[in-house]
């Protein structure tokens, strides 16, 4: 989603700011822009194209500049086109870049219509530059400060002034924006890493807080204007740009990475203590009651596999929420509750807010499942256990939800351990099935060209069915999904039971039907659920394992799982059918990095 960089500096800075916002790209946006301070003037270029565009456009004009800002644009108010794109000026003297959305922009725009300015975009942030160039005092860290206080939303902002040339002035509310300090130039950028070789000196901005940023001074002040002291940090943020190897998109490195993403996550874990949530955990895993998961998506879909897990294994209520519904919902608050939030970015407007809606009923007892050590999420949460799948380029989330499963399958076993129902010989079996799981995760990747067979049947297709039954059922939900958003084939998942309850209707010799059918407790109640199917002329796609007991035939293709794993199958499972959605996409030649309308970060409501 919408990316901010902007720099003060004694050196042109041009190339910082668009290397910065390549960094961004992966967030995902449709126009991008950049706006420099040259000559006592503002100038800018913008493109509904790649960064690398823009980065042509900018060299053919020769723009340079000491002080500016750019931006990546993920369209919400106003199409994707050049004249949305930001930065938005005001009377050629406010520059401004935003990321995040203004709720009361309306009013405010009737409001400085009235005062004679006039708009050239429909966005919500032409209205902030706006407001600003109104409010100007002479001193835009003062104005700023200010006119914040007009706004009602979510908001990063980045703004500087033809006026002031070696300033630029930064605000946060809702919407994340770092600092990043160097040696007599400063910095401001929605994440590190679009600042990876620059500075390695970043501050992390508050709710709040507003930044005036000059050559030699970074002062803060927070929401009251006092001044707040915020720590300096040493970040090593690895650029998103990692090398792709031999592969031909982050989606498939990243599905690939995953037998090393998950034994990073769980290096160093030797035993089952709560210390690995952190120093307080024992003491709040001791008095917690139930669980309620928030997040959103894939992670959503973490957290109701968890479920399964924890209700069973560490026999503890759990309620898993989305959480754009749980922030608006009257629910019942309980205090003993462990609030757990699963989040690939740490940045998520909507799991943020859950959060800060579970906190504000009394439910303190908060712990992140994070893959981002340095984000919001994990500041704001008590506890935290931190996923190293490492930087996750590709919008579709893979190995980030493997790690999230990972992470929580510990946080089972922890509970489990902390309410006396994990023994020593449980643990030490559990534990061995997870060191094992990179090697089986390896022959599971094995199977790829079994699936690119498949592929090219599910190309032609337009509509997909995704079945599964038990703690299966999450994983047949994210299969779906992962063919729906990079793939734009429509895929519905079902728990396999509740076909004849409604979805069987759909079911023709055009439908395949993908089900997970690993040899659990519920095959063969699965395998009536796949004769529905047949009955109606469905083809069936099928990942079993050896032990299910399901073989070819007409209208029933199998590919078969290497090894049957238990409590931890949800892991093996859900690798195929990214895989599936993977090469889907390549065959029907979608942008597979970069799904059309989607962001990877999504930091607006
Ligand atoms: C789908 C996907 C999204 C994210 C969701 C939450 O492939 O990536 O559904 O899972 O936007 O994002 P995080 O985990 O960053 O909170």
């Amino acid at each position: 989603m919408c990316g901010i960089v902007g720099a003060v500096a004694k050196r042109n800075i041009t190339p910082i700011l668009l290397q910065g916002l390549k960094r961004l790209e992966y967030r995902g946006y449709d126009s991008c822009g950049v706006a420099l301070h040259v000559d006592g003037m503002l100038q800018r270029s913008r493109s509904t194209a790649r960064v690398a565009e823009l980065e042509a456009q900018v060299e053919k004009s020769g723009l340079s500049g000491f002080t500016g800002i750019a931006h990546t644009r993920w369209a919400t108010h106003g199409a994707p086109a050049s004249h949305n794109a930001h930065p938005h000026f005001s009377r050629e003297r406010i520059a401004l870049v935003h990321n995040g959305i203004i709720e009361n922009h309306d009013e405010l725009r009737a409001e400085l219509k009235a005062a004679g300015y006039e708009f050239e975009s429909q966005t919500d942030t032409e209205v902030i530059a706006h407001l600003v160039d109104q409010m100007y005092t002479g001193d835009l860290f003062e104005t700023v400060q200010q006119a914040v206080k007009r706004l009602h939303g979510a908001y990063a902002i980045a703004v500087f002034c033809r006026d002031e040339p070696h300033r630029v002035v930064g605000a946060r509310q809702g919407s994340p924006l770092i600092v990043g300090v160097g040696d007599g130039e400063n910095f401001l950028a929605s994440d590190a890493m679009a600042l990876a070789g620059i500075t390695d000196q970043i501050i992390y901005l508050e709710e709040g807080d507003v930044v005036d940023l000059q050559l030699q001074r970074c002062w803060i002040v927070d929401s009251d204007g006092k001044p707040a002291d915020r720590p300096v940090r040493t970040v090593h943020a690895h650029s998103g740009a990692a090398e792709l190897g031999p592969y031909r998109h982050y989606m498939q490195k990243e599905i690939f990475e995953q037998p090393r993403a998950i034994g990073d996550t769980l290096e160093g874990v030797t035993g089952i203590m709560p210390e690995l949530f952190g120093d307080k955990a024992y003491d709040i895993f001791k008095k917690i009651d139930s669980v309620l998961i928030l997040a959103c998506g894939t992670s959503y879909y973490a957290g109701l596999t968890a479920k399964y897990w924890l209700e069973s294994i560490a026999q503890i209520p759990v309620n898993v929420e989305i959480a754009s519904e749980y922030r608006y919902r009257d629910s019942v608050p309980n205090p003993k509750a462990l609030v757990v939030t699963i989040s690939q970015s740490g940045e998520t407007a909507d799991t943020l807010a859950a959060l800060k809606h579970a906190r504000s009923m009394d439910m303190t007892n908060t712990l992140t499942i994070c893959n981002v050590a340095t984000s919001a999420m994990v500041r704001e949460c008590a506890l935290a256990y931190i996923t190293r799948a490492g930087v996750e380029v590709g919008v579709a989330s893979t190995k980030a939800f493997t790690t999230q499963l990972a992470a929580l399958f510990l946080l089972t076993l922890t509970l489990a351990q902390v309410r006396g129902r994990l023994s020593e010989e449980q643990e030490a079996t559990c534990l061995k099935a997870m060191r094992h799981l990179p090697v089986a995760i390896s022959s599971v990747l094995a199977l790829e060209p079994q699936i690119i067979a498949w592929a090219e049947e599910f190309a032609r297709k337009e509509n997909a069915l995704f079945l599964g039954r038990g703690m299966h059922y999450p994983i047949a939900l994210e299969g779906a999904l992962k063919l729906k958003e990079i793939s734009y084939i429509h895929a519905e998942a079902y728990p396999a039971g509740e076909l004849k309850h409604g979805p069987l209707a759909l079911v023709t010799e055009e439908m395949p039907v993908v089900t997970v059918a690993p040899n659990d407790a519920l095959i063969e109640k699965l395998k009536s659920n796949m004769q529905e199917v047949r009955a109606r002329g469905g083809q069936l796609y099928v990942f079993a394992d050896a032990d299910s007991k399901i073989a070819s035939s007409e209208g029933l293709h199998v590919i078969r799982m290497p090894e049957h794993y238990g409590k931890l199958s949800p892991i093996l499972h859900v690798i195929p059918l990214q895989l599936l959605a993977y090469h889907t996409a390549l065959a029907r030649g979608t942008d597979v990095d970069k799904p059309r309308n989607l962001a990877k970060s999504v930091t607006v409501e």
